[in-house]
């Protein structure tokens, strides 16, 4: 995880350049060569600054020298290349792919990163990618459904966290280590499904459990908090109206001295 994060950082102090030589050229191609740009302009990655020389490697300012091996290119990676090529970035995933047994199948029948993910238009994931069509190309459709259930409800507490969140959010509370707590599990729970180990996601659900035990802990804290500044709330403007009436009261005993 730790080396994605370094990345990150690098990469938005040295946001990606909007347009570079290889979206330039490429944007102007007709077929297989200029596809990438278009499919790649909808993905998390373009999302995220990740440009084309960052996958594919070479010079990004130099259109004559673009591709030059000279200057890092990689080019295309061939299917059994693809785990290492996304894992220089994928770390975490590469490593718990690489120890499945779709990773010990790889080149062998077994799927890679671009199989489920696709390559320039890869989203956000979620579990939507597990269906019946996309898993069943390769076994019994039942296996896929099995894990797919084993992951579920943990996926839809991280949801629904997420979600209680956002209105504390808007109400100006400060939940920053909230929500760096659930990124952090969601990120280790979405890992998992890469060992397609159904006793693996439980066990891992588990512990991501824990945290998430830890997260709802704090939202009801910040609840509590609500609560209890709508009774002071409630207290004081009760203190108001109590003056008010106060001052009426005097107001009118005053006057019928007079
Ligand atoms: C001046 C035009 C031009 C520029 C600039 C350019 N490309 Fe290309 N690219 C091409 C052409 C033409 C091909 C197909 C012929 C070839 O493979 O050399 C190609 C092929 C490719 C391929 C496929 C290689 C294969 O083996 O099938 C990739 C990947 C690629 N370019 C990525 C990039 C990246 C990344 C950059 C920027 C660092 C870039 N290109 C810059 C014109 C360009
Ligand atoms: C997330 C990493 C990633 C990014 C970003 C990316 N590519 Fe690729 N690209 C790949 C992979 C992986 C392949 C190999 C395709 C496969 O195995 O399906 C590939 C293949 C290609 C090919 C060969 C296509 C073919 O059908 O033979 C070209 C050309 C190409 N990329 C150009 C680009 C250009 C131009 C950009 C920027 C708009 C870009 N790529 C951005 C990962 C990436
Ligand atoms: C058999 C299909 C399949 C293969 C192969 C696969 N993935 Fe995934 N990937 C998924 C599914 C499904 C999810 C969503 C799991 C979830 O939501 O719990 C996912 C989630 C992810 C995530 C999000 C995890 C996070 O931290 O939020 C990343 C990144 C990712 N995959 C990258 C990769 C890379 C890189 C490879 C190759 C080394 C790869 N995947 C191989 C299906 C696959
Ligand atoms: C140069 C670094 C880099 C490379 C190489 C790379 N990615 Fe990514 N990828 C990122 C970054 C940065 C993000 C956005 C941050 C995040 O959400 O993790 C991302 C996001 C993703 C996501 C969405 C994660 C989520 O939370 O749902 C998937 C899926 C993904 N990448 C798959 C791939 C695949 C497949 C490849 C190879 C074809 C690949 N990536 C290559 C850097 C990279
Ligand atoms: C390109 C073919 C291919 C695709 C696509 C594919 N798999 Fe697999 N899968 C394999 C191979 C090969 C194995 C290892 C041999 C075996 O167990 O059949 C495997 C094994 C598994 C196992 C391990 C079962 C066990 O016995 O522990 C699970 C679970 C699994 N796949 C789930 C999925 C899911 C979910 C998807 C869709 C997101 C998917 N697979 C897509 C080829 C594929």
């Amino acid at each position: 995880m730790i080396p994605l994060f370094t990345l990150l950082f690098s990469l938005s102090a040295a946001a990606a350049p909007a347009d570079t030589a290889c979206l330039q050229c490429h944007g102007s191609m007709p077929g297989r060569l200029g596809a990438p740009v278009e499919e790649w302009k909808q993905s998390v990655h373009a999302a995220n600054g990740i440009s084309c020389h960052d996958c594919h490697g070479g010079d990004p300012t130099d259109p004559a020298n673009a591709m030059s091996p000279d200057r890092g290119f990689l080019g295309k990676p061939e299917p059994t290349a693809v785990p290492d090529f996304c894992g220089r970035c994928h770390v975490g995933v590469a490593d718990d792919y690489k120890g499945s047994l779709h990773g010990k199948a790889l080149g062998a029948g077994g799927p890679n990163c671009v199989t489920c993910h696709g390559n320039h238009a890869v989203q956000r994931a979620s579990l939507a990618i597990i269906d019946e069509q996309r898993c069943g190309a390769c076994h019994a459709p039942d296996r896929a459904m099995k894990i797919k259930a084993a992951l579920q409800a943990t996926d839809d507490r991280i949801g629904s966290l997420e979600a209680a969140l956002e209105p504390l959010h808007r109400q100006a509370f400060d939940v920053e280590d909230m929500k760096g707590e659930l990124f952090q599990a969601r990120n280790d729970f979405h890992r998992l499904f890469h060992t397609v180990q159904v006793s693996r996601v439980e066990a891992g659900a588990g512990k991501v459990g824990e945290k998430l035990d830890a997260v709802q802990a704090s939202i009801d804290g910040v609840h509590a908090e609500i609560a209890r500044r709508h009774r002071w709330g409630g207290v004081v403007v009760g203190l108001f109206v109590l003056m008010g009436l106060l001052g009426v009261a005097l107001r009118r005993s005053l006057h019928a001295e007079e």
